[in-house]
């Protein structure tokens, strides 16, 4: 057991650190067969390459229920004509979800849109996607990265949020900073918590823990006491029975978010006696950093991987999100 769990760890710091390797990705995008095999694991996780690949899905969960989240995933843009490209892309996304009539959460990583070029440019980039969603049922939602970025992330975020409301943010449980980060918003805000995706040191982060369990509810109470409005972004049973226990779902501020194919079945269950879940869907090419992150954090998914790219049968995986009996 002790093994297990020691082999485990290493295999999920083994593999958040291979997804930051820019060489094996550029070598997984250049062997077509492998590139091949690893899209069809990460279909489980990715709604498909395009726009309308995240659209379709987004409207068939909402036609069961769902809020949803949409992201065109990517991030660590290096070049400013791509960050262009990227916002035009996230533009075209409000504009059809507007056209579509769904109320949507759209999500994106800053350094996708310019952060790890210039602060400045992924703030310019922001306050005119924000221009775009006034007055429509779009809100933006920033995501949490690496704590290198955390500063650049908050100031960016609280820069655009006194001009532009609808802009929410996301806080990693597992930063040791992240009660003070949560202290020091506005209130109202909108406020994603999560646990925390990346690998961090131990010097300023907690591991998964009952520890970070507890932190993790900590954040969550203290973020409703403030008023704001949560999401409890989470596919951990334990922080569901907690959450369900102190009956924060009640509170019309609180809502549970997970990741698109992780957990429907825990989602088709919270939403069918009547909580408010949220899926959030990502699309697009840049899958191999998501699929990394999506098996290091649960290694189980790596036989379920394996299937994925060795069966040709075509999933329904939106069945997965129906109560069935
Ligand atoms: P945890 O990892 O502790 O796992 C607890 C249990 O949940 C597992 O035993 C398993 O049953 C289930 N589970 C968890 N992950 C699973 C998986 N991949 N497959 C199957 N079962 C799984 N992170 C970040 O750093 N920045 C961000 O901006 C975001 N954004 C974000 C948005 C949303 C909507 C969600 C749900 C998550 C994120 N994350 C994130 C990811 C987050 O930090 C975290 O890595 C994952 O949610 C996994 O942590 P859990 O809380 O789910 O539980």
């Amino acid at each position: 057991m002790y093994q297990q769990l020691f082999l485990e760890k290493q295999f999920t710091e083994t593999l958040k650190s291979i997804a930051r390797r820019a060489d094996l990705k550029l070598y997984v995008e250049r062997t077509p067969q492998l590139n091949r095999l690893l899209r069809q694991a990460a279909s489980r996780y990715i709604t498909g390459n395009f726009r309308q690949d995240g659209l379709e899905a987004g409207r068939k969960l909402v036609a069961k229920g769902y809020a949803i989240s949409i992201e065109y995933i990517g991030e660590n843009t290096t070049d400013a004509t791509e960050c262009e490209a990227i916002v035009a892309e996230m533009k075209a996304l409000i504009s059809d979800l507007g056209q579509a009539g769904i109320s949507a959460r759209v999500s994106f990583d800053l350094s996708h849109i310019g952060l790890s070029l210039y602060q400045e440019l992924a703030f310019s980039h922001l306050m005119n996607l924000a221009e775009q969603v006034q007055g429509t049922d779009v809100e933006l939602f920033i995501s949490m990265e690496e704590s290198s970025k955390t500063d650049d992330i908050l100031s960016v975020y609280k820069q655009a949020v006194c001009v532009y409301p609808n802009i929410g943010i996301t806080l990693q449980a597992h930063l040791t900073r992240t009660p003070e980060d949560l202290a020091s918003l506005l209130s109202p805000s909108r406020i994603r918590i999560v646990k925390g995706a990346y690998q961090e040191s131990s010097d300023y982060s907690i591991p998964r823990s009952p520890e970070l369990n507890h932190r993790y509810l900590e954040l969550v109470e203290s973020a409703i006491r403030q008023g704001h409005h949560v999401s409890i972004a989470s596919h951990d049973e334990v922080i569901m029975d907690e959450v369900l226990e102190r009956g924060w779902l009640s509170d019309s501020k609180a809502e549970i978010e997970m990741l698109y194919g992780i957990r429907p079945d825990l989602a088709s269950r919270m939403q069918n006696v009547g909580h408010p879940v949220r899926i959030y869907l990502p699309y697009g090419h840049e899958w191999y950093l998501y699929l990394c992150h999506r098996i290091a954090e649960f290694p189980p998914n790596l036989y379920q991987a394996v299937i994925d790219m060795v069966g040709n049968e075509e999933v329904e995986r939106m069945q997965a999100y129906v109560e069935r009996g």
